[in-house]
């Protein structure tokens, strides 16, 4: 077990509940596995973050995959949203009802691999900056506790918890998102990834962004064309395709092409908490007449 997570399983004694934070648009390979055996009968929350850069259909099957295991709840969110945040909580002393009362607060611990937003979500609970935030992976580095004031009180994860890196498209998912560092991987390669993901999965966002009336049939062509979109050039008229790539994953990571998932559930998951799902749809309705009336006007 690494440094983190010994100093997670000594911490998760004292505290009555445990948010993981999540990306929404790649939960799995943007969790620790580990974290899993040091779960036992903790209540736990995992927080889908950035839910707005997510596709909204994939991460209703999320949350449905998420709360059909035992003691997990799971909820979406943007963690820059104040509103969002605070049915988190609500959440918190729900699951934690002996606790909330003078002397005797909630305990939770934010828990999540670097850059899924957990100084962002303590920063929007707190309603003030107390965590840092910021675009290099690992930037919180030691454990502060903060009180909300409402009959709860916060850990942040003590040291760094990394993402498990067993599996290479996990690996390259984590690059397209921006989880892992600029270093880390080539971009060029996670360009071309990403590049062939989307002609699989959201071939419409590429057409409509790059202005593509047929997409080309293999990545390195598509990142050809989208460089000639966004002017990536060099001397001769020829194609850079590491400028390409990493103005392409930019414009992905800022949800220039719509909210895209980077993984989705087995289909067979089953709906379980259909309140949850009820509030997810609500959104998604909500969404889609906002965008039909952004696309008449
Ligand atoms: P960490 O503590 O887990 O390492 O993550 P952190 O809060 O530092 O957030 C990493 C990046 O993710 C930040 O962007 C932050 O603004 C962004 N972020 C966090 N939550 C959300 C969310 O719900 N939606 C979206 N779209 N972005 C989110 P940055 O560009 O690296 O920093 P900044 O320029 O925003 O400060």
């Amino acid at each position: 077990m690494g440094k983190a997570l010994e100093q997670i399983a000594d911490l998760i004694k004292r505290v009555d509940v445990v948010i993981e934070v999540l990306d929404a648009r790649l939960p799995v390979s943007s969790s620790n596995h580990q974290l899993e055996k040091l779960r036992r009968t903790k209540p736990w929350i995992k927080v889908l973050n950035k839910h707005d850069l997510a596709d909204p259909l994939t991460t209703k099957a999320w949350i449905r995959h998420f709360e059909q295991q035992a003691g997990i709840r799971a909820l979406p969110m943007s963690a820059k949203q104040h509103g969002e945040t605070k049915q988190l909580i609500k959440l918190c002393q729900l699951l934690a009802p002996k606790r909330g009362k003078p002397g005797f607060p909630v305990r939770v611990m934010v828990v999540g691999i670097p850059n899924v937003g957990k100084s962002t979500l303590i920063n929007t609970l707190a309603g003030k900056s107390m965590a840092k935030v910021g675009d290099k992976p690992a930037i919180t580095t030691c454990t502060q506790q903060i009180d909300l004031r409402n009959g709860v009180v916060l850990s942040d994860t003590p040291g760094v918890l990394w993402p498990d890196m067993n599996d290479q498209d996990g690996a390259y998912r984590l690059a397209t998102s921006g989880a892992i560092g600029a270093n880390a991987l080539d971009y060029t390669t996670v360009g071309l990834f990403a590049g062939q993901f989307l002609m699989d999965r959201y071939p419409e966002a590429l057409r409509k962004r790059y202005k593509l009336e047929q997409l080309p049939d293999n990545p390195t062509d598509l990142m050809a064309a989208i460089g000639r979109c966004l002017g990536c050039l060099i001397a001769g008229g020829e194609i850079d395709l590491h400028r390409a790539s990493e103005a392409f994953l930019r414009e992905l990571r800022a949800g220039k092409l719509g909210r895209i998932s980077l993984e989705e559930p087995l289909k067979e998951t089953v709906v379980v908490n259909p309140d949850v799902v009820d509030e997810l749809e609500k959104t998604a309705a909500t969404e889609h007449s906002e965008l039909a009336a952004e696309s008449r006007s």
